[in-house]
């Protein structure tokens, strides 16, 4: 370890290293302490952070944050922190690991050969010259993409949040859609966050549009990939073989379907169990916790720290403002986002860069394991090869002040913009059509062709449906033309009522957004 415990309490700090303490005890002392720093087994909820009354700083010895209640932590104005890179390369490898048992049976004949079996006829299969699909190319799916490069594997991936640039850099293909990715590989890894878009992404539908004798990998987190439907594709022989450390639940129960197969190799998510991972996550995340309890968060910070009350009253409403106009662009069909833009027009009453950072964070939050925040935010669109373009101009047309926020993909803009009534924020415009529209709560926006009773149909159907109106906003390019309505809805709209909308003739986009 290059960083060593001893240097910290040589500058003051005490430390007790406790493992496996059992919840109760650490519910009992944890008052004691200023700073936690757990794996992912600890469930750092709100009955933890209670009884951690001198709390300041969480780390997280790790990347995924899913075991810390970060909204309450936040409120608490602790400062949680991670270490998602020390242990990237481990998990990586475990990926590989698991591939290739799988594809040669390896644990299968170890238990056999054990059980007195001696087995000589089972038939593996090469992965040189195969074709690997990858599912999210961040850090994990990046090193494993280059890995089997090294097997002479070709790869190819899918990821909609990663700019064709990076593809080009790591000599990756790029899939524009799961239906493009699925046919072409012979084996799939899944390296993404598990979100709400991701949990069962892999469900049986896409599992056949492998091809036969696919194999499939989950090193990430659970349920990204179906289990039961990879049990009933191993049963049909449609898959090969599997190889699991991630499960919904863990650890899984006895009589988990996967558990009693041969074709499945499994690991108890050891993903970031190697001597190397435990090191650097352990120094890493000592030297951030205790750089944070000296009032420096610049580094691993996944929640932003509080703003002095006078700069938050007068920014905050601002920010609430670019996180909502994020989180819309990211909504916007585009293809992956190469540029992002914010232009302020006017003038604003302070500091404009967390009011730019604020669209970042409503933009990449939901598509990226690590959460963004106003400390993460410009470093993470870097990353992704998101090239960021600050302007401001004295005069705004049709507000005191206004912000326009424009994405592109290289090929297309979407843009959205907005503004602050007092402390209210409004969108002012989606795409190219104005509106004066509060970003709060269930949205529906749909884009038609500008004809009589649109409004009314769309109305009756939500009526049909059980959901409320609580508002709505029209703009439109010219009558006749096309045009964009927003509906504030009062509940989320079923997503067969969605499809039934986009099916009406003069319907051409349609979707609900959460602004929460
Ligand atoms: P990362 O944030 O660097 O990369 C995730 C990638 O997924 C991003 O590039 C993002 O654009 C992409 N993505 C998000 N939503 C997507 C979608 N719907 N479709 C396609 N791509 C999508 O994260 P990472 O550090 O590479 O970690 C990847 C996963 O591995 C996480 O789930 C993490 O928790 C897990 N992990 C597991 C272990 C283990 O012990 N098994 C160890 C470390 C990390
Ligand atoms: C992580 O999120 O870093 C991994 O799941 C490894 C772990 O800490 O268990």
């Amino acid at each position: 370890m290059q960083f060593k415990p001893e240097n910290l309490v040589r500058q003051g700090f005490q430390i007790e290293y406790i493992p496996n303490m059992p919840r109760e005890q650490i519910l009992g002392r944890l008052h004691e302490f200023d700073s936690l720093i757990t794996r992912s087994r600890t469930k750092v909820d709100l009955e933890l952070l209670e009884a951690g009354t001198n709390l300041r700083v969480i780390g997280r010895g790790g990347v995924g944050v899913d075991n810390i209640d970060l909204e309450a932590a936040s409120r608490r104005g602790i400062i949680v922190l991670n270490a998602p890179e020390a242990n990237t390369v481990s998990a990586a490898e475990l990926a590989i690991t698991l591939l290739m048992a799988a594809s040669r049976g390896v644990t299968r004949s170890d238990k056999l050969t054990r059980n007195g079996v001696w087995d000589r006829k089972y038939l593996g299969r090469e992965v040189k010259d195969k074709t690997l699909g990858i599912i999210g190319l961040g850090r994990i799916g990046t090193i494993v993409a280059n890995r089997a490069m090294g097997l002479k594997m070709n790869v190819i991936a899918y990821d909609p949040y990663i700019a064709s640039r990076r593809f080009e850099l790591l000599g990756v293909k790029r899939a524009n859609s799961l239906e493009e990715l699925l046919p072409q590989v012979n084996a799939l890894t899944v390296h993404t966050p598990l979100t709400e878009e991701t949990k069962d992404m892999i469900g049986a539908r896409e599992l056949a549009m492998l091809p036969s004798g696919a194999i499939v990998v989950n090193a990430a987190r659970g349920g990204i990939i179906n289990e039961h439907a990879i049990a009933a594709a191993l049963e049909d022989k449609h898959l090969f073989a599997a190889g699991i450390d991630v499960f919904v639940e863990e650890p899984p129960k006895t009589d988990h379907p996967l558990l009693g197969r041969d074709d499945v190799v499994i690991t108890a998510h050891l993903g970031a169990n190697t001597l190397e991972a435990q090191d650097r996550v352990g120094s890493e995340i000592l030297e951030r916790v205790c750089a944070a309890l000296n009032g420096d968060v610049s580094r691993g910070a996944i929640n932003a720290p509080k703003m002095d009350a006078d700069t938050l009253e007068k920014i905050g409403p601002y920010m609430k403002l670019c996180e909502r106009m994020g989180h819309m662009l990211a909504q916007l069909e585009i293809g992956a986002a190469q540029e992002l833009e914010v232009e302020f027009s006017g003038r604003f009453p302070g500091d404009l860069e967390p009011i730019f950072s604020s669209v970042l964070v409503g933009y990449l939050r939901g598509i990226l394991e690590e959460i963004p925040n106003l400390i993460n935010a410009r470093a993470l669109a870097k990353e992704r090869g998101i090239a960021l373009t600050l302007k401001t101009s004295e005069d705004s047309e049709d507000y005191a002040n206004e912000i326009k926020a424009s994405i592109s993909d290289g090929k297309r803009v979407r843009s959205v913009a907005g503004t602050c009534f007092g402390k209210q924020p409004r969108l002012t415009r989606i795409r190219n059509y104005r509106l004066e529209l509060a970003p709060e709560g269930w949205v529906l926006i749909c884009t038609n062709i500008d004809q009589p009773g649109v409004v009314g149909k769309i109305g009756s159907m939500m009526g049909e449906a059980g959901v409320n109106i609580a508002g709505m906003q029209l703009g439109r390019d010219e009558p006749g033309g096309k045009a964009l309505f927003a509906l504030s809805l009062d509940a989320k709209p079923k997503l067969e009522v969605l499809e039934k909308i986009r099916s009406l003739e003069f319907i051409e986009s349609a979707f609900a957004v959460e602004f929460s």
